[in-house]
């Protein structure tokens, strides 16, 4: 994410082979699953036991482990390593919380997060988790539906988007006295998507409250889009008429759009996008278009080039 290149991003993800080599990837992975899988409804239908699905193994979306979801982390106001939040991130006080709802809505406040939240039926969801930066994991969040709380604070008419926004406290948050970026953080969304049954605002993971560096208390997850729409620790909800500007497009407007949506076939303009290296895993696999949930969510965007929705 940051301007200069990240160190840890290996050369391997930015070369210049990147589309022969991820499409060819792709359709071998696709064409081995296809195959296998034809294979084994031919034998089932001959009442053979199947052969194992050659590669599945090494796609497979198994949850990643609770230390590497608690380890390897974005969270830019603790520091800008992968290691940094879950050192720094001690001095955040996740409680007592509260969250400021403004702009065009009946419900205006603020609030004490349990009691904004109280009554909402809480869900287990696993999700994929696909970094801007080309990496991923699959993560057991527990959380609200987002569309749960819209409702409870019932929105006007002029509210086309919604907007969080990230405390801004330095001694909570040191890294917040730099300008590595503007602060707070500031993610955004179109309010379909926001009332969308897979965008959760997520409290926890693992059936545990959420630690400090992955947003405690409170964390938006949108899980068909790249990593940075997941604002960590949100303090303020906004509905506004028009499309909010978030921190990355604001840093660096012709890498980070608003849509952000996962896209295997629009690169970075520093990587390739066609790939990813899901933490755990030695191979890359293909990055889905959607990030796999194209079936939900594609018909948000009828009629809008996905080429231009990064
Ligand atoms: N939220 C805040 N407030 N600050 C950040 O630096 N980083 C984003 C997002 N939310 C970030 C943030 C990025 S770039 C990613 S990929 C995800 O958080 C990482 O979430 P995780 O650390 O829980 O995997």
């Amino acid at each position: 994410m940051l301007i200069r290149r990240p160190p840890d991003i290996p050369t391997s993800e930015i070369t210049e082979e990147r589309h022969y080599v991820s499409r060819r990837a792709w359709l071998a992975a696709a064409g081995v699953t296809a195959v296998a899988i034809t294979a084994n409804r031919v034998m089932a239908a001959r009442g053979k036991s199947p052969a194992p699905v050659v590669g599945a193994e090494a796609f497979a979306d198994d949850p990643t482990s609770f230390k590497d979801i608690t380890t390897y982390n974005n969270f830019y106001e603790f520091g800008t390593g992968k290691d940094d939040p879950a050192k720094n991130a001690h001095t955040l006080r996740p409680r007592p919380w509260s969250v400021v709802v403004e702009g065009d809505v009946k419900k205006p406040g603020r609030y004490d997060l349990d009691d904004l939240l109280k009554g909402i039926p809480v869900v287990d969801r696993t999700y994929r988790h696909r970094c801007v930066e080309a990496w991923s994991m699959v993560i057991p969040w527990n959380g609200i539906q987002l569309k749960d709380l819209i409702n409870r604070l019932e929105p006007g008419t002029k509210a086309k988007y919604i907007e969080f926004h990230t405390l801004y406290d330095t001694t909570q948050m040191p890294m917040q006295r730099t300008n590595i970026m503007p602060w707070p953080y500031v993610e955004g969304l179109r309010m379909d998507e926001a009332r969308h049954p897979l965008t959760l605002l997520a409290t926890g993971l693992y059936g545990k409250s959420l630690l400090n560096q992955n947003g405690a208390p409170l964390r938006l997850v949108v899980p068909w889009k790249y990593g940075f729409k997941g604002g960590k620790s949100i303090v303020k909800i906004r509905f506004v008429e028009e499309q909010p500007r978030n921190s990355w497009q604001l840093l660096a407007p012709d890498e980070y759009g608003f849509f952000a949506n996962v896209n295997p076939a629009v690169d970075h303009p520093r990587w390739s996008q066609a790939r990813e290296r899901r933490i755990g895993d030695f191979l890359k696999r293909p990055t889905l278009p959607f990030n796999g949930y194209a079936d939900q969510v594609a018909s948000l965007y009828a009629g809008m080039d996905p080429r231009t929705l990064y």
